[in-house]
């Protein structure tokens, strides 16, 4: 192969590994308005694998960012990931599926979506694993890693109980070991361990970081989420927007200049892959003990740009093709240390 080769297929190699710990047959059915306790006729549900890590690669992917999607998905699912790659090689970007085999079967997720927007969702919690599966899932991962192009780790979603504690800690010491930057985005006990493990980024959202610490004030908490390890932690809060608190403390909040109605369900996820999509964008290395400011205004502007674009579309992992054109609506405010 030619240098010229090479260099291209280097190009368009995944730069992002994401990892679903709790992957889920999502089956979104669509009403005009739920009464509760009533029945309804619906049309045809859409079902399609899913989960967290999943909608931050299919974002990527949208988005001209290569990702691969890791998560311990059963053999019998195979063919349900082969046909989500389908259609989405026929509607935009295709993540690169790179799933880890286990006996144990799938969860589902059930959202059903209103005329209006709002979304509820019923989760199944995840079936356990055995060990293997979990070494299986850190060895493949670990892998990735040590890929030439690969600059950013995002492991999404909730972390389920008999995922070993050591999870995070030793990926997060792989990925940096191999200069790459680590982003988390879990809640409760994992969020904490993600923390403690130096994650350079973690994305709680405001219940999430309430739940942790059980505390009001949103910056003291992400504060303990610092302390704790973290090197970045952007806090997501809704329409109200996200702000950034770093081992120097509070950095900027920023928003998008306008509520948006529609389906909020994974805008967070696209928040993460605006994250990453900067992140991998720059060149492997260290990051600086304090981002400049010009980068954080970089980040936070494509992060609000993305999610808001989420809440414009009906699933969980879609983007508005406009997302762009929103950058140009994110207002950022510098907070006071
Ligand atoms: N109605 C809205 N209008 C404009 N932007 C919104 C709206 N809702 C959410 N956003 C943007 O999306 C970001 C992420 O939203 P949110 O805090 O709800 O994430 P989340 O709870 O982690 O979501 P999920 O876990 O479902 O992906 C917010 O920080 C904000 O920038
Ligand atoms: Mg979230």
């Amino acid at each position: 192969m030619s240098a010229g080769h090479a260099e291209a297929r280097a190009a368009d190699a995944p730069r992002v590994v994401t990892a679903t710990l709790s992957p889920a047959w999502d089956i979104t059915v669509t009403v005009s308005r739920l009464d509760l306790g009533r029945s309804h006729r619906i049309g045809p549900a859409a079902g399609r694998l899913g989960g967290k890590g999943i909608n931050v690669a299919r974002v990527l992917a949208d988005t001209g960012i290569g990702a691969y999607v890791q998560g311990p998905v059963a053999d019998e699912h195979r063919p349900e990931a082969a046909r989500s790659a389908e259609v989405e090689a026929s509607t935009g970007g295709t993540p690169v599926w790179d799933l880890t085999p286990t006996p144990s079967r799938l969860r589902c997720s059930y959202a059903v979506v209103e005329g209006s927007g709002r979304a509820t969702v019923l989760n199944e919690t995840a079936f356990e694993h055995p060990p293997e599966v979990w070494e299986a899932l850190t060895d493949s991962i670990s892998r990735r890693l040590s890929e030439p192009a690969v600059s950013v780790l995002v492991l999404s979603g909730s972390t389920p109980a008999d995922c070993p504690e050591d999870f995070h800690s030793n990926l997060v010491t792989a990925a940096h070991a191999a200069g790459v930057s680590v982003i988390v985005d879990t809640s409760g006990p994992g969020l904490l361990r993600a923390a403690r493990a130096g994650a350079d980024w973690v994305k709680p959202n405001a219940e999430e970081l309430n739940e942790l610490f059980a505390d009001v004030d949103l910056i003291a908490s992400a504060g303990e989420l610092v302390r704790a390890g973290a090197g970045h932690v952007l806090v997501s809060r809704g329409e109200e927007g996200m702000v950034l608190v770093d081992r120097t403390g509070p950095r900027s909040s920023a928003r998008l200049g306008r509520v948006l109605q529609g389906n909020p369900t994974g805008a967070g996820d696209a928040a993460v892959a605006g994250v990453a999509r900067c992140l991998a964008a720059k060149s492997q290395g260290p990051e600086p003990a304090r981002l400049p400011d010009e980068d954080v205004r970089a980040i936070l502007r494509e992060a609000v740009a993305l999610s808001a674009s989420a809440v414009l579309m009906p699933q969980a992992g879609q983007v508005h093709p406009e997302w762009q054109n929103l950058r140009h609506e994110v207002v950022i405010t510098k907070e006071q240390a």
